[in-house]
């Protein structure tokens, strides 16, 4: 059930408008089903909890109270949903820093801390009304205490409630997140994408260190080289043979 709806004036266009709801399957699914209606790019849903929260390659996202789960409608005028996505991980790092943890950027767009995951990135590329449409879902381990997660999520995730001895609001997290996101879609859409890809590649801690990929097509093992212009994650095999890789799994050995 929506329980508020509020305006922030001060955003350009990510999260002018926010609409909250106690509890949501997904807020993915919930922006999705609005596509069918003329609302305003940037509209943002945010639920307290999520029923059937879900990840990317199929997996479900763990969605207890505490959490914050959050989905932004966006309206790019080229179909970069992917790329987008992936640049969406660097305002998430950041506003985490921002509130103590110092966490890092896994490719795709995992936040890491200490090599547990702390949130997660889901963007769908949608065609609704003749219009192309994102929806980037984000999920931070804000309040969450690491018992709420299911036993195999325990081992390799953890929670800003866990590493920082602060309690941050949800709102107060979201604000600043918004502000972040709000600021990178301003230059997504103003600045050539080779020069967010550079600024990604720069962030991103996986580049240098030695991978394990696993796709449809088999697994790559090598060191994680570049950012390719596409997105993808330029691999060098052992024969510095080099190979893209953009869905699966993706393992860091050292
Ligand atoms: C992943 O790392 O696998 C992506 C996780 C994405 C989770 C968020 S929570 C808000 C939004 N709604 C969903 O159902 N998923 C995304």
């Amino acid at each position: 059930m929506k329980i508020s709806e509020f305006h922030e004036p001060s955003r350009k266009l990510v999260g002018r408008t926010v609409w909250h709801y106690d509890v949501v399957e997904s807020t993915n699914e919930t922006a999705k089903e609005l596509l069918e209606e003329d609302l305003e790019e940037g509209l943002t849903i945010w639920a307290d909890r999520q029923a059937s929260g879900r990840g990317r390659q199929g997996r479900a996202w763990a969605s207890p109270p505490g959490g914050l789960y959050v989905s932004v409608i966006l309206r790019p005028k080229e179909a970069h949903a992917w790329v987008l996505g992936l640049l969406v991980g660097m305002p998430v790092v950041k506003a985490l820093r921002h509130f103590g943890v110092f966490a890092g950027l896994k490719y795709p767009n995992d936040a890491v801390y200490q090599g547990r995951k702390i949130a997660g990135i889901l963007s769908e590329g949608v065609f609704r009304r003749e219009t192309y449409h994102v929806v980037v879902g984000i999920g931070v381990n804000t309040n969450v205490d690491l018992e709420r997660l299911p036993p195999d999520v325990q081992g390799i995730a953890t929670t800003m409630k866990r590493e920082v001895n602060l309690f941050v609001a949800n709102e107060e997290f979201l604000d600043y997140l918004l502000h972040q996101v709000d600021d990178l879609y301003s230059r997504y859409r103003n600045t050539r994408i080779e020069f967010l890809i550079k600024d990604y590649r720069g962030q991103c801690t996986t580049i240098g260190k030695r991978v394990a990929a696993t796709t449809s097509k088999g697994k790559i093992e090598g060191r994680a080289y570049d950012i390719a212009p596409n997105g993808a994650l330029v691999i060098m095999d052992d024969k510095n043979e080099k190979h893209e890789f953009i869905e699966g799994n993706l393992k860091i050995l050292r």
